[in-house]
C-alpha cells in the first residue's frame, strides 16, 4: 500500500523514518505528521477537481501548524479561517488573501478589521445581526466587505451529533427560509458586496447525499437570487469528508465533485466558481500520536495501559467518543490470550482514554502510535493538568523537521503574575 506509516522491519515508520528513532530523539507524547501524506490527500482534490473552476480552503482548523499551512500554500491551497489568529497563521505563511475565506459565527469587530486589511475573499456571514455589524465595520474603514450567507439547508448529515452542523437546531447559519430576505437587505447595505452562498453540513461524511441534499436546496435559493436581481459568483459547500479511522469507506472528492458538478450542469449553473473548506480530509490520516506506556495495571474488570499521553493532547476519543486505530511501533507476537486493554492517559478524568479494550500485546516502555490523529489532534490541546502541549514533527522522505518544540514547563506559567503582597 502506499500508506506512510507503514512497517519496516518490525518497526512502524513515517516514510523512510522509524518511529521508534523519533520517540527516542524528540520524547513522547510527540505528533508525527508525514509530508508525502499532505500532499497525497491535496492531490485527490486536484483530481477531483479536474480542472473546474474549484477553490479549496483549506479548513486549517484541523491542524493549523505554520508548516502545514505552508505546505498547502505551496500547493495552491486557500484556506478556510474561523478567527483573526487563524487569519495571522495563514499570512505568516505568505498565504494569499484572495484566497482566504472567513467563517464563523462570532465574529468580533477586531477579526472584521484584520480580515478587510487584509483583503479576503469573502466573509461567510451567518447571521443578520453579523451582517449589520460587517457592514458597519466596512463603511467605517472605506471598504466594502465581500460576503456570503451561511445557510442551513436543514439536513442530516448521519454525523456524531457534536460534529453534525446542518441541521435546523444547530447554531449555524441562517435557516433557508430567511435567506432570501436577508440577501435582498444585504443587497441594500453599502458596505456589503454579494459574491456567494455557503453551507457546511457537518463533518466525517462519509457519502455524497447529504452534500447533493444540500445542494438541491441551495440550487433552488440561487435561483431565487437570480429572479430578484442577486447574481452570485460562487458557491461554497463547506467541508466534512470523512476519512477512515476503522473501516469507514471515505468519499473520494472526485465522486463529490462530479456529482455536484452534472447537478449544476442540468441548472446551468456550471459557471459558478465551487469552494470547498475540507479540513480532516487533508490532513486526519498524515498525523499520528507517539505516546510511551508507562505502566500496565491489571485488574478483574479491566486491563489499562497508562500512556504519557492524554485527553489534553487529544480530546477527541473524550469529547466525542472518537475510535483511534491504536498501533504498536514495535509489534510484539499476539496470542489468543493476549489482554485487552483500555489505553488511558495520566489526567485526573475518568473520561481521559485515547481507546478502550483493544487487544494489545504490552510491555512498559513499549511504544504506540495513535493513528488518524492529523486533524483535530494537536489544534484541540490544551495544558489541562498544568502538562506542556506536545512536540509536532514533519517526516519529510528519509528526513525530519521539528515544526513546533515541546513547550517547557516555565512557559507554563512564565506570564502569570500574583497579587501584590
Ligand atoms: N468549514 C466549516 C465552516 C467548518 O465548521 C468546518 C469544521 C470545516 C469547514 C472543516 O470540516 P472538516 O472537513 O474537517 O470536516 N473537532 C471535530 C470536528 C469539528 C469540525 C468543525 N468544523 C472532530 O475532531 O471530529
Amino acid at each position: 500500500t502506499s500508506s506512510p506509516f507503514a512497517l519496516h522491519q518490525g518497526v512502524l515508520h513515517a516514510e523512510q523514518v522509524s518511529l521508534a528513532k523519533l520517540a527516542r530523539q524528540h520524547g513522547t507524547p510527540l505528533y508525527v505528521y508525514s509530508r508525502h501524506a499532505l500532499r497525497q490527500a491535496w492531490q485527490s482534490f486536484q483530481d477531483g477537481a479536474a480542472g473546474r473552476d474549484v477553490l479549496v480552503c483549506y479548513g486549517m482548523k484541523a491542524n493549523s501548524n505554520l508548516a502545514v499551512l505552508n505546505e498547502f500554500r505551496q500547493l495552491g491551497a486557500g484556506f478556510d479561517i474561523v478567527s483573526g489568529g487563524e487569519l495571522a497563521r495563514a499570512l505568516a505563511v505568505g498565504a494569499d488573501p484572495a484566497r482566504i475565506v472567513f467563517s464563523g459565527v462570532g465574529k468580533q469587530v477586531w477579526e472584521m478589521q484584520a480580515a478587510l486589511e487584509a483583503g479576503v475573499k469573502c466573509f461567510n456571514v451567518e447571521s443578520e445581526d453579523e451582517l449589520r455589524r460587517l457592514d458597519e465595520v466596512a463603511q467605517g474603514m472605506g471598504r466594502q466587505a465581500p460576503v456570503s450567507l451561511r445557510v442551513n439547508p436543514d439536513v442530516d448529515a448521519h454525523t456524531h451529533p457534536y460534529i453534525s452542523t446542518g441541521l435546523k437546531e444547530n447554531k449555524f447559519g441562517v435557516a433557508i427560509e430567511d435567506a432570501l430576505r436577508i440577501y435582498q437587505h444585504a443587497a441594500t447595505m453599502d458596505g456589503i458586496r454579494i459574491v456567494g452562498v455557503d453551507c457546511h453540513i457537518g463533518s466525517q461524511i462519509t457519502e455524497a447525499a447529504p452534500y447533493m441534499d444540500a445542494l438541491g436546496k441551495l440550487i433552488d435559493l440561487i435561483k431565487a437570487l437570480a429572479d430578484h436581481g442577486i447574481v452570485l459568483h460562487h458557491l461554497d459547500l463547506g467541508g466534512g469528508l470523512g476519512i477512515r479511522y476503522t473501516d469507514e469507506t471515505p468519499l473520494a472528492p472526485r465522486i463529490l465533485l462530479d456529482q455536484v458538478f452534472q447537478t449544476l450542469e442540468k441548472h446551468a449553473l456550471a459557471n459558478l466558481q465551487l469552494i470547498l473548506e475540507p479540513g480532516r480530509s487533508l490532513t486526519g490520516n498524515a498525523g499520528v500520536l507517539l505516546t510511551t506506556v508507562q505502566y500496565l495495571k491489571h485488574s478483574d474488570a479491566r486491563n489499562f495501559a497508562i500512556v504519557d499521553a492524554a485527553m489534553n493532547d487529544l480530546l477527541r476519543p473524550t469529547l466525542y467518543e472518537a475510535w483511534h486505530n491504536v498501533q504498536p511501533v514495535q509489534p510484539r507476537p499476539m496470542q489468543d490470550d493476549t489482554p485487552r486493554y483500555d489505553v488511558v492517559g495520566p489526567v485526573c478524568e475518568s473520561g481521559d482514554w485515547l481507546a478502550r479494550d483493544r487487544q494489545l500485546a504490552l510491555e512498559q516502555g513499549d511504544l504506540l502510535a495513535i493513528m488518524s490523529a492529523g486533524a483535530y489532534g494537536f489544534t484541540m490541546s490544551s495544558h489541562y493538568n498544568s502538562r506542556p502541549r506536545a512536540a509536532e514533527v514533519m517526516v519529510d522522505g528519509d528526513r525530519a523537521h521539528v515544526v513546533r518544540p515541546r513547550e517547557n514547563i516555565q512557559a507554563l506559567f512564565a506570564s502569570e503574575a500574583m497579587l501584590p503582597d
